[in-house]
């Protein structure tokens, strides 16, 4: 059993201090929020993950975790102090390390006796030196300690499952001592631990994102070329993944990336990597890719509807991505101020995203199903694919609809179902081709 402090108890830190107690050890969740601090005690969760807030519950009666905003008082009680604070986007896209320095600085100034300090924020590479660099400039005299990168790998949805059943825990060491410490941290999941140095433990955390927008904007990149020639972009997924080299994961076309991570950090490991003296093209073309996709699909729905001034359309989904109410980077928000700029006018709904939308985006209009949507709209557009809209009832969408036109972002749809059902849709990469990529065979 470990004493454990985590420092930021935000998305990553919450899910990490929550589960890091249900492995058995003594966890304090720490966060300058007083009013987050009050609604965990209260054992109201701040944000939305399967499993999270039995798991609270559980270990909050165990005494086992607990929250505080008493930063101090925390690290002595600790010997592992974990930084998960946030890493915003400077406006250049360089990741703000200023909540990493001033935390740094305060635990530092805190420890009377050893403790290991682990960077579990995306942070860039060579920020574990810098965390040392303050550490030192401001630890008590003849206090020691070690610092340690261990990079999370959760998805949002599925964050206490990717915890808990991780592909790898990637810890990066100075020492024999937190090396020691962190893999007996760990043990308890069973699952191989990559010890390495710290640099390269920050950056197996940036390349893994990278590659990972790199694989999504590639098949959408690919998704063109399909309505180009008439082919069928699943299909062509389909055959690639069949190797195990590639893989299946991550070739859905679609309309591209959105998120608190991929945009943030692909946008930070490119600066990162200038800094350092290498242009990375490569990832500059796959934040491109992702930008064009939402502008091309903006471009299906014009040309499809002939011109979008005075329209009426209705959009499904609004979250980056299902089973979250998180809209940050959400292409909802580029695709909605792109046909808003066109003169439409948006009547929307997502299952749990509307709340956080309608202070982004006031002036559309909310509504309680698909199918208010779709009353006496000019079209019927797909932004996320919410398990719910697969099981809508389509004859009643196409008779609320002023024209049978639906526009699917997600390919969530049948195409032979759809022609059968007399609707005019438009998807990506596929036969229906979609309006702008006229198929081949049409040329
Ligand atoms: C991601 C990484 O997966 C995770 O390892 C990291 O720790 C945080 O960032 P997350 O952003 O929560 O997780 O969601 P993810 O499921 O990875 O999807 C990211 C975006 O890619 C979503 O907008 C999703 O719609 C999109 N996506 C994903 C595709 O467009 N096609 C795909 O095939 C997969």
């Amino acid at each position: 059993m470990k004493r454990v402090c985590i420092v930021g108890s935000g998305y990553v830190g919450l899910v990490t201090g929550s589960c890091l107690s249900d492995l058995g050890n003594k966890v304090i969740c720490v966060d300058n929020d007083k009013e987050k601090i009050a609604s965990l005690r209260q054992l109201k969760m701040p944000i939305y993950e399967p499993g999270l807030e039995e798991i609270v519950r559980r270990n909050t009666a165990r005494g086992r975790l607990e929250f505080t905003t008493d930063l101090k008082g925390s690290v002595g009680r600790s010997e592992i102090i974990f930084i998960a604070v946030g890493t915003p986007p400077k406006e250049n896209g360089e990741a703000d390390l200023s909540f990493v320095e001033s935390v740094s600085k305060e635990i530092a100034e805190s420890m009377k006796d050893y403790h290991l300090i682990v960077e579990k924020s995306t942070v860039p590479v060579q920020t574990g030196l810098r965390m040392k660099e303050t550490i030192q400039d401001n630890v008590n005299k003849g206090v020691e300690f070690d610092i340690a990168s261990n990079p999370e790998f959760l998805r949002e949805g599925s964050a206490v499952d990717d915890f808990m059943k991780p592909d790898r825990i990637v810890i990066g060491v100075e020492t024999e001592k937190a090396k020691q410490i962190l893999t007996e941290l760990y043990q308890p999941l069973e699952v191989p631990i990559i010890v390495t140095d710290i640099q390269s433990a920050e950056l197996i955390k940036h390349a893994s994102n990278s590659f990972l927008a790199t694989k999504i904007s590639f098949i959408n990149a690919l998704s063109i070329i399909c309505e180009l020639t008439g082919a069928d972009i699943k299909m062509v997924a389909k055959g690639m993944g069949m190797d195990k080299r590639i893989g299946h994961f991550f070739l859905d076309a679609g309309l591209g990336f959105g998120g608190f991570c991929f945009p943030k950090d692909l946008a930070a490991f490119i600066r990162i990597s200038e800094r350092l003296g290498y242009n990375f093209e490569l990832l500059k073309a796959v934040e491109k890719i992702n930008r064009m996709q939402k502008e091309r699909f903006i471009k299906k729905i014009e040309e499809v509807l002939w011109n979008l001034k005075g329209k009426t359309i209705g959009i499904l989904g609004l979250s980056f991505k299902p089973n979250t109410d998180d809209i940050r980077f959400a292409p909802s928000i580029d695709i909605i101020e792109g046909l808003l700029k066109g003169g439409a006018k948006i009547k929307a709904y997502d299952p749990y995203a509307m709340d956080k939308m309608s202070k982004v985006l006031p002036d559309i209009t909310y509504c309680k199903d698909a199918y208010e949507v779709a009353c006496a709209s000019d079209a019927l557009v797909i932004v996320t694919e919410w398990s719910e809209f697969k099981e809508i009832n389509l004859e009643k969408i196409k008779k609320l609809l002023n024209n049978p036109i639906i526009i699917d972002g997600r390919n969530i749809y049948d195409i032979d179902k759809m022609k059968e059902l007399g609707f005019k849709y438009i998807s990506i990469g596929r036969k229906t081709g979609g309006v702008t990529g006229a198929s081949f065979s049409d040329l």
